[in-house]
């Protein structure tokens, strides 16, 4: 199954806001549908956005006026979800595909960045799963949190990545997923991937994590990011810190697992970096239905920071680092 691709020129997505009741591909013709497909988040996950919006570029690259429609694309999508760096990083590879070349050749040259771009996430997820999966034991439960499978990303996925390419590797490995209120993607969109490829899966309620981990039922957690500090603080799906917490309180190791591009060397540590805050409704509905008073308010922060002093390990492409030293991983 694709997360994003090009066809007929358009963008098409899975739409993932439908998973896993309805399997609907949603086509993105102008930036403008591709910008609100990201903010309404049929789709979603960091190197996701960044392919999804590295081919918004390439749409864009298309118009008459080409230059001037890149700058106008680059500003409505950065606009879109502030905190992933990879969504910059996409729009920033394209433009730099094109900055030296005829205008005439804009166009094919934005797509043909797109297109890398989407086939590098793939190769540098495989990577880094084979990095990872040294870390994971025969018999090993892991618990994860959101979903950074292959619809957070170009293909097989980042955290995800790291289980499926330790049961390549022929060890047996079950999964706890946290359910990740409020959007739920670990229900909904963790659970269908495990359950799609036959890996032995339970989910759980957020809450949960603490008491599995005190049981001894989980052994390891790997989750992944949306971005990465230069000091090794990592930005994930809120409640990531909580499972960070519980997971040095029980002496469980706790692992990123992220592509380079995630890896923000501008951002010095946690302090600068944008947390997304999202409509107050995500939290008063679980799916549509409300579950609070009418009127009730709420909080609701899309991410949440968690120090690089609860990280056992980065892991990318290029291996497995300490958070401290994870800009090494860009000069590798
Ligand atoms: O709000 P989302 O669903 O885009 O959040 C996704 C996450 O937090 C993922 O863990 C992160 O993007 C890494 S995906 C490989």
């Amino acid at each position: 199954m694709f997360t994003v691709r090009w066809a007929d020129d358009s963008i098409e997505l899975i739409d993932q806001r439908l998973l896993p009741f309805e399997r609907c591909t949603l086509k993105c013709k102008t930036v403008e549908e591709l910008a609100c497909a990201i903010e309404g988040m049929a789709v979603r996950g960091a190197p996701a956005i960044g392919v999804a919006a590295a081919f918004s570029m390439a749409l864009a690259a298309r118009e008459d006026e080409p230059r001037k429609a890149l700058a106008c694309a680059r500003e409505r999508l950065l606009r879109t979800r502030p905190t992933a760096i990879n969504l910059a990083w996409g729009v920033q590879r394209v433009e730099n595909a094109v900055r030296n070349v005829p205008d005439e050749e804009v166009a094919v040259r934005a797509l043909a960045e797109a297109q890398r771009l989407l086939e590098e996430d793939i190769a540098r997820n495989r990577a880094l799963g084979h990095h990872g999966s040294a870390l994971l034991e025969d018999g090993d439960t892991v618990l994860t949190h959101c979903n950074a499978g292959a619809l957070a990303t170009g293909g097989y996925g980042t955290a995800l990545g790291v289980i499926r390419a330790a049961i390549e590797a022929g060890k047996r490995i079950k999964v706890v997923a946290d359910e990740t209120r409020p959007r739920l993607q670990g229900a909904r969109l963790t659970m269908f991937e495990l359950m799609e490829d036959g890996i032995p899966a339970r989910l759980i309620p957020d809450g949960a994590s603490g008491l599995l981990m005190r049981r001894g039922m989980v052994q390891k957690v790997v989750v992944g990011a949306d971005r990465i500090a230069a000091n090794g603080d990592v930005a994930n799906k809120v409640g990531t810190y909580m499972v960070a917490l519980a997971a040095q309180d029980n002496g469980i190791p706790f692992y990123v697992a992220a592509p380079t591009s995630t890896i923000d060397p501008e951002t010095a540590s946690a302090e600068d970096i944008v947390i997304e805050e999202r409509d107050e409704n995500e939290v008063l509905a679980v799916l549509g239905t409300p579950i609070a008073p009418p009127g009730a308010r709420a909080y609701n922060y899309a991410f949440d920071i968690t120090p690089a002093r609860l990280i056992t390990a980065i892991i990318t492409e290029q291996g497995v680092f300490p958070p401290g030293e994870v800009l090494r991983s860009l000069n590798d």
